[in-house]
């Protein structure tokens, strides 16, 4: 009997993205996806550890996994990514019914680590490295695992040299590794062949994109102008750029080529210098928004979003004020916004004598809510009469009568729509606008999915 899996992700979307490799793995494989955990054979949980909140999501999922194991010991459980990747041997420990463990460096090995582990019990693999090899010939290409037939991830680059204090990933992922500028082209390519009609290109600094493989730079500049050029392809996104590496010929190239969308996530993480200096993340507040004038002067009608943690050990009342000063001056469309939390391993975690007390961060993280919630509001309500091209998304969650669809700033709009399948392309008069999201009135159908309705399995 054909065996059913699900893959539930925490995290990024490097996460999700390595969710749908797996997924494709183990449709190679011969299984078949089902929505329920009670249903499937396989369960895969794919973690972060960038936050804390992401080890007690797991722990406590897997708490709830531990009955449905007892009665059914035939069920694998998986756990994998970046939690797992530093967790290692303590995951089994916890909780002794996974039957797998792997972790960032070898998630190509998910199906064949499932097959070894039903004949010769547990197995925890966790690689220290990448191996090259196996990061770069992987094709990121699985199309009946992809969530959405008209939009496709595209990793461009692993890991990270930076050593941000706070953050946990260069540890957990390795040093920056870039996937051949070709390679990244054919794949985008054989999407587009595939009826894909958007991308996103990931890394985690992506505007350093290149800097192991070629002296020739900014090599990021010249793939968004490559990539951007690929005849169907109609919207390149890319996330996440670091404000330090953010050059004008990456702007350039976005405000060039009309694929590349007006989008522009920046993380700002905190806007005061010696929080920022602490941080090592090799910016002022000062730069940061003359960087990004330069970049709303050069790309008409860009839309910016940004990263920004509360509570970084040591911060003063001095402090955040600059954060919102400097928060309300860049006047973002929407911020996701962090309470700091301590990684085990990471610089600022030492610091235990200068961790805020919780009462202080949670009342300044309101206050920043309200400064971003204002200019989101803002930002927003200008839109309103103006016609926008949305791609369509599907039908809108919290009201499945009305049709979702993304902007090119990467808004979503819900319009009421008859038939409209993902990956549509049509224009909205945007007739209202909240904090999250936008509506409007469906103007023109400017063209169909261009996908088959069903891809076949392709191996990887
Ligand atoms: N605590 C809180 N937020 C963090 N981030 C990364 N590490 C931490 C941490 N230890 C946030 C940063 C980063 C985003 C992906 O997650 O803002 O840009
Ligand atoms: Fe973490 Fe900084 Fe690297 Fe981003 S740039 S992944 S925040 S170390």
């Amino acid at each position: 009997m054909t065996q059913r899996y699900v893959v539930r992700t925490f995290g990024c979307q490097m996460n999700e993205h390595d969710s749908e490799r797996i997924a494709g793995l183990l449709e190679a494989d011969g299984m078949m996806p089902t929505d329920s955990v009670e249903d499937a054979d396989v369960i895969v949980l794919n973690t972060c550890c960038i936050r804390e909140n992401a080890d007690n999501k797991l722990y406590g999922h897997l708490g709830h996994l531990k009955s449905l194991k007892e009665q059914r010991p035939d069920l694998q459980i998986a756990v994998a990514g970046c939690l797992a990747q530093k967790d290692r041997d303590t995951i089994r420990e916890r909780a002794p019914h996974v039957d797998v463990v792997f972790g960032t460096h070898n998630v190509h090995r998910a199906a064949d680590l499932l097959t070894e582990a039903r004949e010769q019990g547990p197995i925890v693999e966790i690689l220290e490295e990448t191996v090259l090899e196996d990061a770069l010939a992987f094709p990121s290409v699985l199309p009946a695992s992809r969530d959405s037939r008209h939009a496709a991830w595209v990793t461009i680059q692993i890991g990270c040299d930076n050593s941000c204090a706070f953050c946990i990933v260069p540890a957990v992922r390795g040093p920056e590794i870039s996937r051949p500028f070709d390679t990244v082209v054919e794949e985008v390519r054989q999407l587009v062949d595939q009826g894909v009609v958007e991308v996103t290109l990931l890394g985690q600094n992506v505007n350093s994109y290149g800097r192991d493989i070629t002296k020739r730079r900014p090599l990021f500049a010249e793939l968004l102008r490559e990539v951007g050029a690929i005849e169907g392809i109609r919207r390149v996104r890319y996330t996440s750029p670091h404000p330090k590496d953010l050059r004008p010929e990456t702007i350039s190239a976005m405000a060039e080529v009309p694929t590349v969308c007006e989008h522009l996530h920046l993380p700002l993480q905190s806007g005061s210098d010696r929080v920022l200096a602490a941080m090592h993340r090799g910016y002022t507040g000062e730069r940061y928004l003359q960087k990004l004038a330069a970049a709303r002067d050069a790309v008409a009608d860009l839309a910016v979003t940004t990263d920004i943690i509360v509570g970084f050990p040591g911060e003063t009342e001095d402090d955040f004020a600059r954060t919102l000063e400097v928060a309300a001056e860049a006047a973002y469309d929407s911020a996701y916004t962090f309470i700091y939390s301590p990684r085990p391993g990471t610089e600022a975690a030492d610091r235990v004598e200068d961790f805020v007390d919780p009462d202080v961060v949670a009342e300044r993280f309101e206050r920043l809510r309200v400064v971003i919630e204002r200019s989101a509001v803002a930002k927003h309500a200008a839109r309103v009469g103006r016609t926008e091209e949305v791609v369509v998304e599907g039908p809108a969650r919290r009201d499945p009568d009305l049709t979702s669809g993304r902007t090119r700033q990467n808004k979503l709009v819900h319009f009421a729509a008859d038939g409209l399948r993902p990956g549509a392309v049509a224009t909205v008069e945007i007739t209202g606008a909240g904090a999250h999201h936008l509506r409007g009135d469906l103007q023109e159908v400017v063209a169909s999915p261009r996908h088959r309705l069903r891809i076949p399995v392709v191996a990887g």
